[in-house]
């Protein structure tokens, strides 16, 4: 037995947090009836699994891509405004990926691209800390005193940021290149740390996470992760039994099983 939300990720139909609201907008359904509600447990091997009226097999391989995203591109699968998203970089890949996380339009550098609900849970879930590494160029000369108050946590958007690890690497023709490694994910955290002190970035680049490095990869060229950098991946400490927010919509501690083909569903849930 497993949680809907956890099939559809396995499945690759879009990450946990995505296939939740899949859920809670009534797109899924078990054995013909829908499902709105979190902690319903399916059967992978009897339970018939349906998103938007399409049955969803889980046997789909696992594929992981490391990409070097340029400026000037979307880290969704799709853009209402139409401007070119990341997908279009790794167009000859026929598993559904998607983007782990987010890079922001105007900055480049490592993306990881998955069809691994599980993994792009654990890599994003801010509970576990996944460390980032970016380059940003700023203007200027940068003080020590503006690389500790970086180091302890600058306020941005009202909250202090956690501690980060912050060196000079060196000069550039606008001011100063410097490595920053983050615990976070907040909303342009790098730039608004930098803005924050009035330093200006001018070129940000994300260079590892969670243990990966970029390298040398070429700028809007991908690679497969090698078997040791999933494994390395994987060992990202799992949800722990209990450790989640139970789900609001589930009153008894008991998660709720879905029923089985044979037995008629009584509500209309
Ligand atoms: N911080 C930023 O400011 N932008 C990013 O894309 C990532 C981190």
């Amino acid at each position: 037995m497993v949680r809907l939300q956890k099939y559809l990720a396995d499945a690759g139909v879009a990450s946990r947090r995505a296939s939740e609201k899949l859920i809670a907008e009534g797109r899924v359904s078990v054995n013909g009836d829908i499902i709105r509600e979190m902690g319903v447990q399916v059967d992978e091997e009897y339970d018939v699994i349906a998103v938007d009226g399409e049955i969803v097999k889980n046997s789909v391989k696992k594929e992981y891509i490391m990409l070097n995203k340029p400026v000037g591109f979307i880290t969704t699968v799709s853009d209402d405004k139409d401007r070119p998203t990341v997908m279009e970089l790794v167009s000859d890949i026929s598993a559904r990926i998607y983007p782990v996380g987010r890079l922001d339009y105007d900055t480049e550098g490592l993306l990881l691209l998955t069809n691994d609900g599980d993994l792009t849970y654990r890599i994003t879930h801010p509970k576990h800390d996944i460390a980032k590494t970016y380059v940003a160029e700023v203007t200027g000369d940068v003080s020590m005193d503006t690389i500790n108050q970086l180091r302890r946590g600058v306020v941005i958007d009202g909250k202090k940021t956690s501690p980060a690890e912050v060196e000079v690497v060196g000069a550039t023709q606008y001011g100063t290149k410097i490595e920053i490694t983050i615990h976070e994910g907040r909303n342009r955290q790098v730039r608004k740390m930098f803005e924050a002190l009035g330093c200006i970035v001018k070129r940000l680049k994300r260079t590892k996470e969670a243990g990966l490095n970029l390298g040398h990869l070429p700028l809007g060229k991908w690679r497969k992760l090698s078997e040791s950098e999933v494994n390395m991946l994987k060992k990202i400490e799992g949800e722990k039994p209990g450790s989640r927010r139970k789900p609001a919509s589930v009153g008894s501690k008991k998660p709720i099983k879905a029923q089985s083909r044979k037995t008629s569903r009584k509500t209309g849930r």
